[in-house]
């Protein structure tokens, strides 16, 4: 008889052996173009596929992988706790894994970005001596920064949840890019339906103007779902944020810099950069900066 086949992965704290496995994939979040390769294959190589999809279309493609594939979504229910939801759905999925199955939890963009039941299943399998993997997917920022045209490496780039924004008082950099997302959703923490909460909103724009000048312009931003549908890019001043209309539940905010980082000249020397390296030119300008 062959030997079971051993391997560690980092973050394991038990050697795997090969049988009941993981593999989480993104759908991306165009429903038709986005989803990688090796997502595909693991969803149709898979014997479970469990997903989480915002729109039919994907529902569609990845039961067209694997006719074996549950949606997920039937666990969210209004006023229950999401943290509650996420760990049924997390068993749901180990569940399957434990019985010895090849297993494929599908989430839209990218699996590992807000997405707190995919990073459970994976860190929970490993340690229970599971072969799990994430493969990475194209997020909701990825489609920002094509579709508004910003480069994080320009000046730097900061990413919060906006409820953990508030809570935890972040202090951003205005020297730096900000990226707010779950906007539409601030401070609730169940299943949300029914219309924006613009009071709470409000406290975003309280807590962004204390930072930025009230008429600086940031960008609402909805990337397209669907092929051949242009994303929604919406310019708004940072005081007046709980008043725009194009806040939905999938709505990610931009704030650009609105001031430049001022240069060390003693640490260039020390790099030994002069200034006929033109440092400054390794950065273009950001786009709608006020
Ligand atoms: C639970 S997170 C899921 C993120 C997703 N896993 C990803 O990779 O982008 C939901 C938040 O992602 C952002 N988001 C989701 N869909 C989006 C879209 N089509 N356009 C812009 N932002 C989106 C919004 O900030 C939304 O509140």
């Amino acid at each position: 008889m062959r030997s079971p086949r051993l391997q560690r992965l980092p973050g394991c704290d038990a050697v795997l052996t090969a049988k009941g496995s993981l593999v989480v994939v993104g759908t991306g979040i165009e429903s038709m173009g986005q989803m990688t390769g090796a997502a595909r294959v693991a969803i149709r190589r898979a014997q479970r596929v469990f997903y989480l999809a915002t729109d039919p279309l994907t529902a569609q493609s990845v039961r067209g992988l694997n006719r074996r594939a549950v949606s997920l979504h039937g666990l969210y229910e209004v006023g229950r706790h999401r943290l509650q939801t996420y760990a049924t759905m997390t068993e749901t999925v180990l569940a399957e894994v434990r019985r010895g199955l090849r297993v494929c939890f599908v989430l839209y963009g990218h699996p590992g970005v807000f997405a707190m039941p995919a990073h459970a299943a994976v860190s929970i399998a490993r340690k229970e001596g599971y072969r799990a993997v994430m493969q990475p997917g194209v997020s909701a920022d990825a489609c920002l920064i094509a579709d508004l045209g910003v480069d994080p490496g320009r000046n730097g780039w900061q990413s919060y949840e906006a409820t953990d924004f508030l809570l935890r008082k972040r202090k951003p950099d205005p020297t730096a890019g900000l990226v707010l997302w779950q906007i539409g959703v601030v401070g609730r923490i169940d299943y949300v339906t029914g219309p924006i909460d613009r009071e709470k909103i409000a406290l975003v724009t309280e807590a962004l103007v204390r930072t930025y000048p009230r008429k600086h312009l940031a960008t609402l931003y909805e990337a397209s779902s669907l092929p051949g549908y242009p994303p929604v890019i919406e310019p708004v001043q940072i005081g007046k944020l709980h008043l725009a209309k194009a806040i939905s539940p999938i709505t990610t905010l931009y704030v650009p810099p609105s001031k430049r980082a001022p240069l060390d000249k003693k640490m260039r020397a020390r790099l030994g950069l002069g200034p006929a390296s033109r440092v400054s030119c390794l950065r273009a300008r950001e786009p709608a900066a006020t």
